[in-house]
């Protein structure tokens, strides 16, 4: 009797398999036959216990091989039709395409790069430093004095290891690398240190614990303060247009002497831009240069400032928020 039913299965399940063609449906017949629950060899399996003990033995046997029949023919046809699916998603040229979305260079890396190749076809090398200073290049080593407020906790990130007498911050200008670039090469020198500085400030529309500064160091025999001048209005001119009207203002920096900080006239504004002057020559003779012999010049501008001015964004904050809707219209 159950031989008959096993056999009857067969031919059923056979019948069934031909018809199929795509995964759900084969989904579905697995689970008629081979479910753990209510699939038909399951039933059959329950019928062997109304069976004869002598009977049993080759009854279970006969269903054994049909189960693994199925099973071996489920598989079979698995892989048939992942082959051909496959195949068919490959050759057809008008299956929709992806939307790839393609991402572009952040505006203040735009105006950094902007930066960066104005003064590198001037001439410039590029030098880069540590984010992670010791107080000696970011302070000691530009005449900056123990005093000086910028060294204040309140002022600086310090981090909470030292090293013999070296305390480690976060660099809160680029102009440490003038010095790290100093004791490592000698003069003739004329470098910009493009990099990320940090400041303990609270963030505001003109300030951000992170921001970006470009330095330039020049060094050589007879640098003036009119090459200093040239230098900055040409770059001024090149990023803003041969229009811009630039002011020098007499300033104090403790690294350079005489110092000025560099404004331009931007719709009846005069904005500031970046500070500047010739090395001090304490400066050099710290890094063993002879102030006798070589003169220079240097410059540190904010490059999220000039980012600012130069396309009418009224917050630092905007830069840093992440938001697409403002970083796409650049
Ligand atoms: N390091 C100064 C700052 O962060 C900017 C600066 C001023 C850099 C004058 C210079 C310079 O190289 O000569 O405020």
């Amino acid at each position: 009797m159950l031989d008959d039913v096993i056999e009857k299965l067969r031919k059923e399940f056979i019948e069934k398999l031909k018809g199929i063609k795509d995964e759900p449906s084969l989904l579905n017949l697995k689970g008629e036959f081979v479910g753990r629950k209510r699939g038909k060899i399951k039933s059959l399996f329950k019928e062997l216990g109304k069976v004869s003990s002598e009977e049993r033995g080759k009854l279970g046997q006969a269903i054994n091989s049909f189960k693994s029949f199925v099973e071996k023919s489920l598989s079979e046809k698995e892989r048939e039709i992942k082959q051909k699916t496959g195949k068919k998603k490959g050759e057809d040229y008008t299956y929709p395409g992806y939307r790839i979305e393609i991402g572009k260079k952040h505006l203040l890396k735009q105006v950094l790069d902007e930066v960066i190749d104005i003064f590198l076809k001037m001439g410039y090398h590029i030098e880069t430093g540590p984010e992670v200073e010791t107080d000696y290049f970011n302070f000691t080593a530009l005449n900056i004095p123990e005093e000086h407020p910028a060294r204040d906790e309140h002022d600086t990130f310090y981090l909470d290891f030292e090293k013999g007498k070296d305390k480690f911050l976060l660099r809160t200008h680029t102009s440490p690398v003038q010095i790290r670039t100093m004791l490592k090469k000698r003069p003739p020198l004329k470098i910009i240190v493009p990099g990320k500085v940090f400041r303990k400030d609270e963030p505001d529309d003109t300030h951000s614990p992170v921001f970006h500064q470009l330095e330039g160091l020049v060094v050589g025999k007879s640098i003036s303060f009119a090459d200093l001048k040239g230098t900055l209005i040409t770059f001024l001119k090149a990023l803003f247009g041969d229009e811009i009207k630039v002011r020098f203002r007499p300033s104090f920096f403790p690294f350079t002497e005489p110092s000025a900080e560099v404004d331009v006239l931007l719709d009846g504004d005069w904005l500031e831009i970046l500070g500047c002057g010739m090395v001090d020559p304490a400066v050099f003779s710290e890094v063993g240069v002879d102030p006798e012999e070589f003169t220079g010049f240097a410059f540190g501008l904010g490059i999220d400032r000039i980012a600012m001015v130069k396309y009418g964004v009224k917050s630092l904050r905007y830069f840093y928020d992440n938001d697409l809707r403002f970083l796409r219209q650049f």
